[in-house]
């Protein structure tokens, strides 16, 4: 079934924010639209399991729905080589930049809800409307493969960065490769998709998953220790902001990354890494293996200290901390 646009859900939501109830001939005045199509809305606000009530007096929101807006977004972010698109729902952000090489170089797209999020290794990523961050965007490099080795590790790097700069009290931490952990717990994690093309070029799509105003009873249906910015902050983290403030850490540290390289970024990955000297497993498509997790190199590869001394690296794989 074909979606009306996505600026009447948002329209919608905007005027239902106010809390008060409102009749469907009220808002289709207001917004122009028919009563079937302000109907049709609010069907697939409850399809998302948005609270609202329909009672013959009109519609009500049970609480107020601060949605993504792509203009408050790039008037924060204040960079006209920036272009951002804000999307009610896809299968995976990642998945849509990806079919589509027309997309220029640092187009972000955000979606309100996903319905195939992916995770690394062929995980679903719980991706609720409304609450969370799905962020993708894509970024042509004039290098091979090999020499980007890093890449998810430091855009990991930049989320955790922007995030500590907004809230300081959520001690935001990294876990080898690429997960964002606050309290030993998952909030977040990154994707990238990474398409080889002719004479050293590749294109990446980078795609960020944000556990932002995601409830309690959400996380706990997900099968590992899971956690979001409201769970530990006890607030509601408003996603433009922090959107912006990623973005704005990624253009600042991604030209550094393209001119030097992981290197300048090793001490600062290491102040955040939950892993550094602790008992691990890791565990790759080949076996398990344990040690103790010494950081990691300037391919982003972790080191992981042998019983017998050796240290071993890996350039992928799932770590798991161990209880000591
Ligand atoms: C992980 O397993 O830790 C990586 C999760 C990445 C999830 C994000 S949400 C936006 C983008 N679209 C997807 O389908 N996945 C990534």
């Amino acid at each position: 079934m074909a979606h009306p646009p996505l600026s009447t859900l948002f329209k919608v939501v905007a005027l239902l924010n106010d809390g008060t109830i409102h009749t469907g001939t009220d808002i289709a005045k207001a917004l122009g639209l028919s009563r079937t199509a302000i109907w049709k809305v609010v069907q697939r606000l409850k399809k998302y399991s948005i609270d609202i009530s329909t009672q013959h007096q009109g519609y009500q929101l049970k609480s107020s729905l601060l949605l993504l807006d792509k203009k408050r977004i790039e008037d924060l972010i204040k960079d006209p080589n920036v272009m951002v698109e804000v999307v009610e729902s896809l299968p995976s952000t990642n998945d849509y930049l990806r079919d589509k090489s027309s997309f220029r170089n640092l187009h972000f797209c955000l979606a309100e809800h996903q319905s195939k999020g992916r995770g690394r290794l062929g995980r679903e990523w719980s991706s609720p409307f409304g609450r969370n961050i799905y962020c993708s965007f894509t970024y042509s490099f004039n290098r091979n493969i090999d020499e980007i080795s890093g890449l998810s590790l430091i855009i990991g790097l930049f989320v955790v960065k922007a995030l500590e700069s907004l809230y300081p009290e959520l001690h935001p931490r990294l876990k080898w490769p690429n997960d964002i952990y606050v309290n030993n717990k998952k909030m977040g994690g990154i994707l990238i998709d990474i398409m080889a093309e002719a004479h050293g070029h590749c294109r990446a799509v980078i795609g960020i998953g944000l556990n932002i105003n995601m409830k309690e009873e959400t996380l706990e249906n997900v099968e590992h220790s899971w956690t979001s910015l409201e769970h530990e902050l006890t607030l509601k983290g408003d996603r433009n902001v922090i959107v912006a403030h990623i973005i704005r850490s990624i253009l600042n540290g991604l030209e550094i990354f393209l001119d030097q390289g992981m290197t300048p970024f090793l001490p600062d990955w290491a102040q955040y890494d939950v892993l550094a000297g602790k008992r691990v497993s890791v565990n790759t498509a080949a076996k398990i293996t344990t040690g103790i997790a010494r950081g990691i190199d300037s391919h982003g590869y972790l080191l992981l200290e042998l019983s017998s001394g050796e240290i071993k690296k890996f350039s992928c794989g799932d770590a798991s901390l161990l209880k000591e």
